[in-house]
């Protein structure tokens, strides 16, 4: 049992709490934000993520995890100090914003008066470690006591938990031998399941993360540039992309076309890599990575373009149904969603939008007020046009068309992720149409 604490209650920092006491260590966990600790303390999760509720509401009962504003009583409590912070996109450029970062480390070290290891987990640019580490000795009183460990977090949302109990891999970039001791007790049980756990230098684990969701995103944008190629050529990109997915250098995960990549973490880690690289130097050399984010928006475009196709060029009045509005199945989070995106284009096209989506809704309600959101999906589909896929729920895979069709003003649906079945819905007298494969 180690003593932790995990600073920021986010989706990674509420996440590695819960999982971290589940483990049956004693953890600690600090926000700035009194009523977000206050509702973690009531056990409530303040976002959608399957398992995280009942594994909150267990470490609670168990008395292995608390939730605090106070840095003083963190810094007695722990021994090692999980930074799990947020590092969004600069308002005024493509860079991180590290604000929260900063803010956090300036906030912790007054307080820290014996040994203490910090693990940073927020994705950041590299060289931040060492700057932190510098920052840490020099503004702490228990100055080189103090030690820093970079430990990159690789959790999908949706899939949080399982990847914070089973990742794929553990990495810690560190500068003192004996850190890699106190973490490989902390992930002792991971260790013992056989998870690889790579040792490394602070620049290493830092660019570990961002080179991974780097290559996400070019998988996702490079499978999209050949859903175009497929259309302008007639070929089919899901029969592509398993055929080329059978060569295990290539693999097939990750390869699904669409409307593309959205959420927290991909759209604004290539461009904050980008931002990073430029500043070294290497401008030209990830010069890739704006591009694939152009090719990411090119989708939400196509959308829309393909929604005007149906409609006579024209979208004024039009009844569509987004069905989908998070920017992945199985999470509320709408950050950067295609799903979001593309409705309101289709809002600003002058369409008569109506947004469905069986988690989020509450979500977009409250940042997207103007929105049309409908709770049922029937009531949604009623008196639409067209209907458009963009969130592959599994309420939408398996939907019977033919139970539509009574409601629906048109049979005409875009599906944005590739995923519906065409003979069930041509079989209902539905048209289906695809991005990059045949339709009907
Ligand atoms: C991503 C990474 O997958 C995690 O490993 C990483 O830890 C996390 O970012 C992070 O940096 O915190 P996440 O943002 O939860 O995780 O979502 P992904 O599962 O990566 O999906 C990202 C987007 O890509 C979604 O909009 C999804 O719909 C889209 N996608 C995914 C595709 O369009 N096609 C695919 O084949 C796969």
């Amino acid at each position: 049992m180690t003593r932790l604490s995990v600073i920021g209650t986010g989706y990674l920092g509420v996440t590695h709490a819960a999982c971290m006491a589940s483990l049956g260590h004693q953890v600690i966990a600090l926000d700035v934000d009194p009523e977000k600790i206050a509702s973690l303390n009531d056990g409530v999760v303040p976002f959608h993520e399957p398992e995280l509720q009942e594994l909150l509401s267990s470490a609670l009962a168990s008395g292995n995890l608390e939730f605090t504003t106070d840095w003083a009583v963190v810094a007695a409590q722990a021994d090692v100090h999980f930074l799990c912070v947020g590092t969004p996109k600069s308002k005024d450029s493509d860079a991180a914003d590290m604000s929260q970062v900063n803010g956090a480390i300036a906030s912790l070290a007054p307080h820290l008066t014996k040994p203490a290891l910090i693990a940073g987990k927020s994705t950041v640019p590299v060289g931040t470690a060492a700057r932190l580490a510098e920052y840490l000795q020099a503004n702490s009183p228990a100055g080189a006591e103090i030690h820093l460990a970079w430990n990159p977090e690789f959790l999908r949302e949706g899939f949080a938990v399982q990847d914070t109990l089973h990742p794929d891999r553990i990495v810690i970039g560190i500068t003192n031998p004996e850190d890699e001791k106190a973490l490989r007790e902390v992930y002792d049980a991971s260790i013992q399941e056989g998870t690889p756990f790579i040792t490394t230098d602070y620049a290493t684990a830092e660019l570990v993360k961002v080179a991974a969701n780097s290559f996400l995103a070019t998988k996702i944008s490079f499978i999209n540039a050949f859903a175009d190629l497929c259309d302008a050529a007639g070929a089919d990109i899901t029969q592509l992309a398993d055929a080329i997915g059978h060569d295990t250098r290539i693999g097939r995960r990750f390869l699904n076309a669409g409307v593309g990549f959205g959420g927290g973490c991909l759209p604004k880690d290539i461009k904050a890599l980008h931002a990073r690289a430029t500043e070294l130097g290497l401008g030209e050399q990830f010069e890739f990575l704006a591009n694939v984010g152009r090719v990411n928006q090119m989708r939400r475009e196509l959308v829309v373009e393909r929604a005007k196709s149906f409609t006579g060029g024209d979208l004024t009045g039009v009844r569509i149904a987004v069905l989908g509005a998070a920017f992945k199945p199985d999470s509320d989070d709408i950050r950067d969603s295609p799903a979001l995106s593309i409705a309101q284009a289709l809002v600003d096209a002058g369409a008569d939008v109506v947004v469905h989506d069986p988690i989020a809704l509450n979500v977009v309600r409250r940042v997207h007020p103007h929105l049309n959101c409908v709770d049922s999906l029937t009531d949604a589909v009623s008196g639409a046009t067209l209907l458009i896929h963009l969130t592959e729920w599994n309420e939408y895979r398996e939907l019977d068309p033919a139970a539509l069709n009574s409601v629906v003003a048109g049979r005409t649906i875009i599906d944005g992720r590739n995923m519906l079945d065409r003979d069930k819905w041509i079989n209902a007298g539905w048209a289906i149409n695809y991005l990059g494969k045949p339709g009907s």
